[in-house]
Parts: C-alpha cells; sequence; structure tokens
C-alpha cells in the first residue's frame, strides 16, 4: 500500500485554512496526510484544531533567535532542518507570518506554496483583504480575488498555481466581504494542494517510465 503523500501546513493565526485541509483530508477529497503543524505562535488556535485533529504540532518561534542576535537565515535553516526530518511531499503555507528565505526554501524546491488573499501583484503583505476592500471602497479597483502560489524569496510572489477573482458586492460590509475571502481561500488551498501533488505524482511516473 502506497504511503498517502505527506503534508506539512505552516500557520500563524486561527487555522481555518488548515481546517479546510484536515477535513478535505478526512473526508477524502485530499489524497494526503498531514504530518505536522507548524506555528511561530503558541497563541495560534490552529495549533488546537491540530491537537483536536490528532495531528503532531511543532511551535517554533523567532524570537529566541533574536534574542540570541541570531539571524533570519539561521532560524530558517534550522526550521527547515526539523521539517526535513518529516520528509514532506508539500510544504502549505495557511497564514504564516514570516517572509522565508532561500535558507528554507532552498531546501525544498517547488515544494512550498502560499496561500494570500489578492489577486498576483495586488496587495502583497499582511492586511491584504481590508487593503483590497479600502481600493474598491476609494474607486481604485473593480474586482479582487485569491491566490495560491508556488513560494519564492519575496513576498507573496511566484508562479501561481490557482486563483480566483472575486467581485465586489454594493454596501457590502468588511466583515461580509472578509467571510466570503475566506470561504474562496478555503476551497482554493484544498485545489492547490491537490494540484501540486498530482503534477509531482505525474512527475514521478514520467520519471518511473523513463
Ligand atoms: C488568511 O486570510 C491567509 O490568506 C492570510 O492569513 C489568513 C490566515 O487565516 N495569509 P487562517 O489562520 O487560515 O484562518
Amino acid at each position: 500500500m502506497k504511503e498517502k503523500a505527506r503534508l506539512i501546513v505552516m500557520i500563524s493565526g486561527s487555522g481555518s485554512n488548515l481546517q479546510a485541509l484536515i477535513e478535505a483530508v478526512q473526508e477524502n477529497v485530499l489524497d494526503a496526510q498531514i504530518v505536522l503543524v507548524v506555528s511561530n505562535r503558541l497563541a495560534a488556535y490552529g495549533l488546537q484544531r491540530a491537537d483536536q485533529a490528532g495531528i503532531d504540532t511543532l511551535y517554533f518561534p523567532l524570537k529566541p533567535y533574536r534574542a540570541a542576535g541570531q539571524s533570519r537565515e539561521q532560524y530558517d535553516a534550522d526550521l527547515a532542518q526539523k521539517l526535513q526530518e518529516y520528509h514532506p511531499d508539500l510544504i502549505v503555507l495557511a497564514g504564516w507570518m514570516h517572509v522565508l528565505s532561500p535558507a528554507f526554501l532552498n531546501h525544498f524546491k517547488r515544494r512550498v506554496i502560499n496561500l494570500h488573499p489578492a489577486l498576483p501583484g495586488q496587495f502583497d503583505g499582511v492586511g491584504a483583504i481590508r487593503c483590497a476592500y479600502e481600493a474598491y471602497q476609494a474607486g481604485e479597483i473593480e474586482q479582487t480575488g485569491v491566490m495560491v502560489h508556488y513560494a519564492v524569496p519575496g513576498v507573496d510572489a511566484g508562479p501561481v498555481l490557482v486563483q480566483e477573482t472575486m467581485p465586489f458586492l454594493e454596501g457590502e460590509s468588511l466583515k461580509d466581504f472578509e467571510d466570503r475571502v475566506h470561504a474562496a481561500e478555503h476551497r482554493l488551498i484544498v485545489q492547490a494542494a491537490q494540484r501540486t501533488l498530482d503534477a509531482r505524482n505525474i512527475n514521478s511516473q514520467v520519471r518511473e517510465e523513463k
């Protein structure tokens, strides 16, 4: 029996996108297993979601590195080394709030994908949902969207795997808009994870056939 693809999910917050992945795995919508959930924040509710689902967790804060005068690269390299022990086929950044450097990404080429609630090149970084909403209110944009892209050095850049445009609704509150965006994220993150694994499987099949 072939082992299911091994996923690591990295979070910093409530973990609603992690929850979408957990449920997709449980319902066999996503043909994989989540072997580890990583958070840089101990208070991240996503860690409790992982515990409730019986998934291993790793709390890996940056603060001790800063306090010891160590670099982000050292943090990233140590984090990569820990994650390599889990032999991940795919690492999903689901609200992970640190920008990962090559010291991490170089260990997992084309195996790290990042969810971002904006369209490519729009509203990079934190607060993208509110920024998009305010830009619409100011008449600067007509639509926004959600995307999942391969993580490369640099904030929310990298080849796009999936994206979905989202219209604005006249008179919609920010809260209602945010809820609509998160619902789109929960669909897209599962689609993107499966698509990435399928692409890798195809690659591995081609390799086997050669
Ligand atoms: C999501 O909106 C994600 O796109 C952004 O941070 C939020 C994480 O939400 N980067 P959650 O922790 O998955 O609920």
